[in-house]
């Protein structure tokens, strides 16, 4: 066989190998769009009750861990419960953002019975953020508040990536923070207290993307693959970390955990970082002047609150707590002048040219719903 002949066909089949392989790969995120919002479900509930409970679950958390469970009593009378197999010791070692996501999940549980005609009836259970039974709910049917359209808690997301480097307009702001902005206050970009929490991000980012203990617990919330992340319906996907395209791919077939802890993986997090705090319209910082669980838990709710507004205003969120893991910037944050003590949120804040639709996974309701034992 002459060798140009030979060649030519070694490529070919080369090319050919390379594009079955292709083909057998992991190509596509798995998203939130490719999975039924309510599915099959418990038999016990009633449709009403397994939509009010997936649209709760809605809820951002940390590392979309999912803190929550629900203890089911009789229909319509639920314990919320908190998931210890769920918290981040690394990163949140006394389980105030676990408190914070679960107070999320309650505000949007109380939309969604709203929504559906019914008055939540709330009882506190909790003393401590580490105690299992959260909160006690009956739905009332009959409610009279005007209900929020669901459509809002459906299409919320985190958006990640660069924000437009404008600050946000008095109008904008006026209806974000309404009558919570006691509790709220915006930093704009250009002031010297955005600058400041900008560098601080940067600096807990650094510090720990290099402590083993919570670079370790990231990896293990990182679904690599869409067949992991199919199964466990939770953590952090290529695509909730808006890793897309080519870089998607690759992490999606050829990453691990022993790879996020490579100080390539770790310097690559701190430089995506450094891009994002430099573009946005500034900060949101949410505030609550105690951390019992009743303030932690009205703190989530606030959170959510605003999180259910800013879509329709073409406005970003993105949560971006590191500030507040880390002791050392924690402390500064505490001294720094003109930010005010209690901040339990750092939301970075802007403006977006496109705001594509939510990727973000859930665990189906019967995941996370505990049916009374059998008698
Ligand atoms: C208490 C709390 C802390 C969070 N901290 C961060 C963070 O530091 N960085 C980040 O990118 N996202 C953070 N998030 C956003 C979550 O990662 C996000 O809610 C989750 O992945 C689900 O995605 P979704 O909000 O698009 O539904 C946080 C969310 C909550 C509720």
């Amino acid at each position: 066989m002459k060798r140009r002949h030979f060649l030519g066909l070694a490529g070919g089949t080369l090319v050919a190998a390379g594009a079955t392989a292709y083909s057998f790969s992991d190509k596509r995120n798995l998203q939130r769009a490719d999975l039924p919002l309510v599915g099959k479900g418990a038999p016990t509930l009633s449709p009403d009750e397994e939509q009010i409970l997936s649209l709760a679950s809605l809820a951002p958390s940390g590392h979309n861990t999912q803190p929550w469970f629900i203890q089911y009593l009789t229909p319509y009378h639920w314990i919320i419960g908190n998931d210890s197999s769920k918290w981040l010791p690394a990163v949140d070692p006394h389980q105030r953002e676990t408190m914070l996501s679960i107070g999320a999940f309650l505000q949007n549980l109380e939309y969604a019975a709203q929504a559906s005609g019914y008055a939540c009836r709330w009882t506190l259970l909790a003393g401590t953020n580490q105690n299992e039974h959260v909160m006690d709910v009956s739905l009332i049917k009959g409610s009279s508040v005007t209900p929020i359209d669901v459509e809002k808690i459906k299409s919320r997301r985190t958006m990640r990536g660069r924000f437009l480097e404008v600050p946000l307009r008095a109008d904008d702001l006026a209806h974000l923070l309404g009558s919570e902005s006691e509790s709220m206050r915006y930093l704009p970009v250009a002031g010297k207290e955005a600058q400041f929490i900008n560098e601080q991000t940067i600096e807990a980012n650094r510090l720990q993307a290099y402590r083993d203990p919570a670079q370790g617990e990231l990896a293990d919330w990182v679904r690599f693959s869409s067949r992991d992340a199919l199964s466990h319906r939770d953590g952090l996907t290529t695509g909730g970390m808006e890793i897309t395209g080519m870089s998607g791919w690759m992490v999606r077939n050829f990453y691990d955990k022993a790879r996020v802890l490579t100080s390539d993986f770790r310097e690559r997090g701190i430089a995506n970082v450094r891009a994002e705090v430099a573009s946005s319209a500034g900060w949101i910082l949410i505030s609550t002047r105690d951390e019992s669980v009743a303030g932690l838990l009205e703190t989530g709710r606030r959170m959510q609150r605003l999180f259910l507004k800013v879509r329709e205003r073409n406005i970003a969120l993105h949560p971006m707590t590191q500030i507040l893991e880390e002791m050392s910037t924690r402390r500064s944050l505490r001294s720094a002048i003109g930010i005010e003590p209690g901040v339990q949120f750092i939301l970075r804040v802007g403006y977006v040219a496109s705001y594509p639709p939510p990727v973000s996974l859930r665990r189906p309701v019967s995941w996370f719903v505990r049916l009374p034992a059998a008698v």
